[in-house]
C-alpha cells in the first residue's frame, strides 16, 4: 500500500525534501510555535529514514481540479511518527498529526490515522502511542470513540509550558493514547460497530467552555482549574489500575472520559 486517494485527497508517504519543507511550513501554521519549539525539518527527514512515517495528504492546489501532474499540489495534512521500543517490542509513536484549519471536521484526521496504521501493520507494528491532551475534547472524541485507543498513563506537564497559543500556556499535560491497531476491539471500533461493552467505573469531565476559558488571559485559571483537578482524578483512577475507554460528548460540547478495567487480552 503506498497510497490512498479519495475524491480530490491524496494521501501517502512523503519523500522529497521538498515535502518535509512543507509538513514543517504547515507545522508552523497549525501550531503556532516559537522557533525553538518547532521539530526542524532534519527531523522530518530523520522518521522517514529510520522507519517512522511522515504521511502526507495532498489536494490539487487549483480549484478545477486540473491533472495533478500539471498543477501544484497543497500539503492540507501531514503525520509525524519515530519508532520507540518498550520491554523488547517496538511501536510507533505518533508525535504529530495536522489537518490544515478549513479542512478540519471533514474525517480527514481519521483518515490520517487509518493510513498510518495501515503502514504500520504491514511493517509488523501492532501499537501505535501518542500523546495528547486531555482538556481537548475534540482530540479525545477521534481517538477514544472514533479510533478506539485507549489512555492509561498521565504526564504531567510534558513539555513544559509551550509557546502554542493551542495550549492555552497552560503546564503540557498529556495522555498516553495506546492503539492495539491488531485488536478485534479496534478492528470493530473502525467498521462503525458499537464500542465493546465495559463497567464504567469512574466518569473525568471537561466543559465545552474549556476552549474559550485557555483562550483568554481573564479567563485562563478556570481552565487551569479544570486541569488540575482531572490531573489528580486521572492519576488516581490510574493507580487504581482503571484505563480510558470510552469517551462521550453531549449536545452542548462537553466531554467526558469513561474508565473501567482494561482486558490485556483485548491487545489482540
Ligand atoms: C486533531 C486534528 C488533526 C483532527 O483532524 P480532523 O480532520 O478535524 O478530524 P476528523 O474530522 O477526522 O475527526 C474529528 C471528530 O471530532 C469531532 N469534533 C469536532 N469538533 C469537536 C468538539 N469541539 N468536540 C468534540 N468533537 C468534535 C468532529 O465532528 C469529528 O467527529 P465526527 O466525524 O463524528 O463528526 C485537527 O483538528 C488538528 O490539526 N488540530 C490541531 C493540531 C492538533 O491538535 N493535533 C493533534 C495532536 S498532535
Amino acid at each position: 500500500m503506498t497510497e490512498m486517494a479519495t475524491g480530490k485527497v491524496t494521501i501517502r508517504k512523503c519523500e522529497a525534501l521538498e515535502e518535509m519543507q512543507t509538513c514543517f511550513a504547515l507545522q508552523k501554521e497549525v501550531w503556532k510555535f516559537s522557533d525553538a519549539d518547532l521539530v526542524p525539518v532534519r527531523m522530518f527527514v530523520v522518521a522517514a529514514k529510520i522507519g517512522g512515517q511522515v504521511i502526507g495528504a495532498f489536494v490539487r492546489k487549483n480549484a478545477e481540479g486540473n491533472d495533478e501532474r500539471d498543477g501544484e499540489k497543497e500539503l492540507i495534512s501531514f503525520a509525524l511518527a519515530i519508532p520507540g521500543m518498550r520491554n523488547g517490542h517496538c511501536y510507533l509513536h505518533s508525535h504529530m498529526l495536522a489537518v490544515r484549519q478549513q479542512y478540519r471536521n471533514g474525517g480527514l484526521g481519521r483518515r490520517m490515522k487509518l493510513h498510518q496504521r495501515e503502514d504500520a501493520l504491514a511493517r509488523g507494528f501492532e501499537l501505535m502511542e501518542w500523546t495528547f491532551d486531555p482538556l481537548e475534547i475534540k482530540n479525545a472524541y477521534l481517538n477514544i470513540e472514533k479510533l478506539g485507543a485507549i489512555a492509561r498513563r498521565y504526564n504531567v506537564n510534558q513539555y513544559g509550558i509551550t509557546s502554542s497559543p493551542l495550549q492555552g500556556y497552560l503546564p503540557s499535560d498529556r495522555l498516553v493514547a495506546e492503539w492495539w491497531m491488531k485488536s478485534k476491539r479496534v478492528e470493530a471500533v473502525l467498521a462503525g460497530a458499537p464500542r465493546a461493552k465495559f463497567e464504567c467505573r469512574a466518569r473525568i469531565d471537561v466543559p465545552a467552555e474549556i476552549y474559550e476559558w485557555k483562550a483568554a488571559a481573564a479567563t485562563r485559571a478556570q481552565a487551569l482549574a479544570v486541569q488540575e483537578g482531572n490531573r489528580e482524578r486521572f492519576t488516581r483512577a490510574f493507580a487504581e489500575g482503571l484505563s480510558v475507554l470510552g469517551y462521550e460528548r453531549d449536545g452542548r460540547g462537553n466531554g467526558r472520559f469513561l474508565l473501567g478495567e482494561w482486558d490485556e487480552s483485548w491487545r489482540y
